[in-house]
């Protein structure tokens, strides 16, 4: 409940929503669920071309950071904050065996993956307890939940996720702060296009097959819970882990 009441089920009207990575794929799809129920959405993305396009058609704002660097975080939520609901959506993967990857490699996905989730929380987070009022959505994997051949530093970034998003739910929970995490499976997006151009029909073959519902998933798919998490009928639900993923999720 927020100081102007419930809004109706699915509705986000005036609410002011920030989604990292809302350029592409899943968070392209999270930024139309959220402007299409009348939230104020701001795209924090590296790819402004694609972001410039989404926010023309639906009446966004784009903003150009690098979700890893905390500094550039800030200085944008400073700038077009402050925000009721926050996706830290942001992510990136990188297929390799972790002999064949190094310290590099690890900075990079942790950066990417985790620390970005750090960073856009914190900035947010005290003007949502001067509200009295957050959602905080994490979009993490099933990889963390499951381990993923060739995604260790990627699952374990996304591991942090899940553990990151329980403690600040129990931090936040005396400000009405909810904060939870979307785990997705195999989703058709341009992350899954490149893996599966490197992995071919085998990958794509393996990941459904580790669906119980055997097909990949769709943006909008996990758009739907983004929306209901942000919404003020998820009121009571905090510190979950909500898998999208053809209950791929299920033997975790
Ligand atoms: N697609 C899947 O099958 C799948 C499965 C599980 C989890 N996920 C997670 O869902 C989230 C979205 O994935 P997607 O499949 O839509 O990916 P995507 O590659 O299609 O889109 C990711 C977006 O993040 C942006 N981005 C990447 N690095 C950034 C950075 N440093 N700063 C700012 N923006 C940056 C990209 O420009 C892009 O717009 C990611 O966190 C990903 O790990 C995806």
């Amino acid at each position: 409940m927020t100081a102007g009441g419930t809004l109706p089920f699915g509705r986000l009207d005036g609410r002011r929503a920030f989604v990292s990575g809302g350029a592409n794929g899943i968070g392209a799809a999270i930024v139309r669920s959220f402007a299409g129920a009348g939230a104020k959405v701001v795209i924090g993305d590296l790819d402004v071309a694609n972001a410039a396009v989404l926010a023309e058609q639906v009446g966004a704002v784009v903003a150009k950071l690098d979700v890893s660097d905390a500094a550039a975080v800030a200085a944008v939520v400073s700038q077009h904050g402050p925000f009721d609901i926050v996706v830290n959506n942001a992510g990136v993967d990188q297929h390799a065996f972790f002999t064949d990857t190094s310290p590099q490699d690890w900075a990079k996905l942790i950066g990417i993956n985790l620390v970005s989730v750090f960073a856009c929380t914190h900035a947010a987070l005290p003007a949502m307890q001067s509200a009295r009022f957050g959602r905080i959505i994490n979009v993490t994997s099933e990889a963390a939940r499951l381990g993923s051949k060739g995604g260790a530093v990627y699952s374990a970034a996304k591991g942090g996720i899940i553990a990151f998003t329980r403690s600040i739910a129990r931090e936040n929970a005396r400000f009405g702060i909810t904060a939870n995490a979307i785990a997705p499976g195999p989703i058709r997006t341009p992350m899954l296009e490149q893996a599966v151009a490197k992995g071919g029909d085998k990958l794509l073959g393996a990941m459904t097959d580790a669906t119980l519902l055997r097909r990949l998933g769709e943006p909008e798919e996990v758009a739907a819970a983004a929306l209901f998490l942000a919404s003020d009928q998820a009121a009571y639900i905090t510190g979950e882990t909500i898998g999208v993923s053809g209950g791929m999720g299920i033997s975790a």
